[in-house]
């Protein structure tokens, strides 16, 4: 794993946005996408730059269950708003939060993930450590599943919601196992609330009660973050 300390959110950024170009002219073609407010930043550098990833397929982490995409907090309406308007991959897929069945929808998403390779996976980190959706407990080698949020979940992700009431409780979430399946990982932690669980992933031990320290395992992983630790 490598660490690289930038204390300047927007070097951090432009740094991610380079992660990226350099991973597309070393060949890669299929994309891991995240969401949350730390990937605002990053996707705006994307946009601002000439990346062009029309030639390239994305899939991204994760979907609520329950939500209309065409709901402005859906996952889908984020990357649409944050990424996809302006630079278009040939093919984007998330997963259906609108399925009738969410646990078959979550099992044809791994399907679809096990049919391909993951280049490159963009992460964030979750106040708790989780990954993806991928909460305390949850056992690294599980795929792609419906998950029941954590309470702390909820309540980090209301400030995008008019209320925790409107927070869905379960969304579908590739697993550990899917996200470790990756050639190339990038982690971006930022800001001070995300201390203990990048604290875990660089000096703690590998426990799924963190779900980042999964990554420990991982051959390729660069983790750029403001905190030094
Ligand atoms: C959500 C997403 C995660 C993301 C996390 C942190 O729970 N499912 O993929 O890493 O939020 O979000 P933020 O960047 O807003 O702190």
């Amino acid at each position: 794993m490598k660490l690289e300390v930038i204390s300047n959110l927007d070097e951090l950024y432009t740094r991610g946005m380079e992660l990226f170009k350099e991973a597309k002219e070393n060949g890669a073609k299929t994309f891991g996408l995240a969401t949350g407010g730390t990937m605002i930043p990053l996707y705006e550098k994307i946009c601002a730059s000439d990346l062009d990833f029309s030639t390239c397929e994305s899939f991204n982490l994760d979907e609520y269950v329950g939500l209309p995409a065409t709901h402005t907090e859906s996952y889908v309406s984020f990357m649409k708003k944050h990424l996809f308007n302006q630079k278009p991959f040939a093919k984007s897929t998330l997963p259906n939060g609108e399925a009738k069945d969410a646990k078959a929808e979550a099992a044809a998403y791994e399907q679809k993930l096990q049919a391909t390779t993951l280049d490159f996976q963009l992460l964030g980190i979750g106040v708790n450590g989780h990954i993806g959706f991928n909460e305390p407990g949850t056992p690294f080698d599980a795929p792609t599943h419906v998950v029941t949020l954590t309470e702390s979940t909820r309540e980090a992700n209301a400030r995008f919601f008019h209320s925790i009431n409107e927070v869905p409780t379960e969304a579908i979430t590739m697993g550990i196992s899917s996200i470790l399946r990756a050639k190339q990982i990038v982690l971006i932690a930022v800001g001070e609330k995300k201390r203990a669980a990048l604290e875990a992933l660089i000096h703690g031990e590998k426990t799924i009660d963190v779900p980042v320290t999964a990554l420990q395992d991982h051959a390729n992983v660069i983790v750029l973050t403001d905190l030094t630790i």
